[in-house]
């Protein structure tokens, strides 16, 4: 029994068909409102037995286009403005087909999708300044990337042991700042260290970790009996785009003999740009890196990377000697070491294609230009701002994020800018998202999309105006 058909004219003739309409749907995403709610009764259509019988192609094409393209989370749009959501890109959605199809399985082995990898890896630790031949892997995304940052700097604390004797009691602490992303303390949850081992370290009122508290907390810490083992610093936070002083984090955790991560989800990719390279110094500095590629690079969906900048130890940290899984020095078996070797998972897909050809197809100068778009653009929308006396900056303007409120209107106005936000997704004129900024309910705009334009940002800030009049 063989899935595939006797005769290909006809999935070669569908194939071609959605890759049309699917450039269409990219062409024209102008037309359509950012984002619109899945009614209840096509929800309840995707909740199906388990399929016992084929169903033709054509069928399940049509099913598509029907349930689901219409209800997408929005990334593709220009007036997407919310979380941190890159647009994807026309080389990368064409890299994505070419590598769903060739569906080969970058665990390891001697085949030329490693070769890709690794040179996407050598790219990745040029853009940023770190030595080339620093290990890394790619992966889901920044969460993932910054769960092996912790693997790695708990590995390199405790030695070889902590693999097969774990923790021990041993009292590691890390630190970051009080911005940083959730997915910090979960990481520290994850490898056994508990949340409690994350120090939070204040911000001044540019939101940037205050680095002699961090001298501080080291001292203390070490005052105390407990080990300090890693110090995160944050290349554009989550919240405000904040930058950390990594130069300086560089000098404590140097001077202290403690790791040195930085979360560069969607910073890092702003050391392309010469305007931006400099608010980024230190982070060539990094014992490790996370970032993504599918933010603010645009790779399609997902995208991660994490860079250590000795490999030898992100083998420390994962490597087995399996039997089953034998390096060889030649066949198929050869060429090691295999990225099951350098990260949690053995079975991967080809996510290096999708970022080798976007890097190949724009260059760093392409890129580089997306994000001085995005920057320019959150200095334009803070100066509207500015000059609207019923709006109020939250927080200073570091790179591509804005945050802001309506500061005029009756009664709370936390749950005013709340609805404000949820009125604007649903007319479907723009969707940004919100977040809290020193207890005040903030309307989030974050500019990462490459087809954002200042007329995106007018129309964010008249869909603003005119719900509010509405609403008076
Ligand atoms: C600063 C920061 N770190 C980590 C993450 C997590 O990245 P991912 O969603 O790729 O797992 C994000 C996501 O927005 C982020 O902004």
């Amino acid at each position: 029994m063989t899935l595939d058909p006797q005769d290909w004219s006809e999935i070669r003739a569908l194939g071609h068909r959605m890759l049309d309409d699917m450039i269409d749907w990219v062409a024209e995403v102008r037309a359509r409102p950012v984002w619109g709610h899945m009614p209840a009764e096509l929800r309840q259509e995707l909740r199906a037995p388990l399929p016992t019988h084929g169903t033709p192609l054509p069928k399940l094409y049509e099913d598509f286009q029907r349930l689901i393209l219409p209800y997408s989370s929005a990334n593709e749009h220009p007036a997407m403005m919310g979380w941190v959501n890159g647009g994807g890109n026309p080389a990368g959605y064409l890299a994505e087909l070419l590598a769903g199809i060739f569906s080969v399985n970058c665990g390891g082995r001697d085949h030329a999708a490693i070769e890709v990898e690794r040179q996407v890896i050598a790219w990745a630790a040029r853009m940023v300044g770190m030595p080339v031949n620093a290990g890394g892997l790619l992966v889901t995304g920044s969460s993932m990337a910054n769960m092996i940052a912790v693997l790695v700097a708990r590995r390199a604390a405790l030695g070889e042991t902590v693999r097969r004797h774990g923790l021990q009691s041993a009292p590691l602490v890390a630190y970051a700042q009080a911005g940083a992303h959730g997915c910090i303390p979960r990481a520290l949850d994850m490898a056994g260290l508990g949340t409690d081992a994350l120090h939070s370290i204040p911000v001044g009122p540019d939101h940037r970790m205050d680095v002699s508290a961090l001298r501080d907390a080291i001292a203390q810490d070490r005052a105390a009996g407990r080990i300090p083992f890693l110090v995160v610093g944050t290349a554009g936070t989550v919240d405000t785009g904040a930058v950390d002083n990594l130069a300086a984090i560089a000098d404590i955790a140097a001077g202290a003999k403690i790791w040195f991560h930085v979360d560069g989800a969607f910073g890092a990719t702003a050391a392309l740009s010469p305007r931006f390279r400099p608010l980024l110094a230190g982070i060539e500095r990094a014992d490790s890196l996370a970032f993504d590629f599918h933010k603010w690079a645009q790779v399609p969906y997902d995208a991660g990377c994490i860079l250590v900048r000795d490999q030898a130890l992100q083998l420390g940290t994962f490597a087995q000697s399996l039997a089953y899984l034998t390096q060889e020095q030649r066949g198929l078996a050869g060429n090691p070491p295999w990225p099951r070797d350098l990260g949690p998972d053995l079975s991967r897909g080809f996510r290096a294609l999708k970022i080798w050809m976007t890097l190949r197809a724009y260059g760093t100068e392409g890129l580089a230009a997306v994000v001085d778009n995005g920057c320019d653009l959150a200095r334009y929308l803070a100066a509207r701002i500015g000059d609207e006396p019923w709006l109020e900056l939250l927080a200073p303007v570091t790179l591509n994020i804005v945050c802001f409120r309506v500061c005029r209107g009756v009664g709370d106005l936390d749950a005013l800018n709340r609805n404000l936000v949820a009125d604007l997704q649903e007319s479907g004129v723009a969707a940004p998202s919100t977040t809290t900024i020193d207890g005040k309910l903030a309307i989030r705009a974050a500019l990462f999309n490459h087809r954002t334009t200042h007329a995106d940002i007018d129309a964010l800030l008249d869909g603003i105006r005119k719900l509010v009049h509405s609403a008076v």
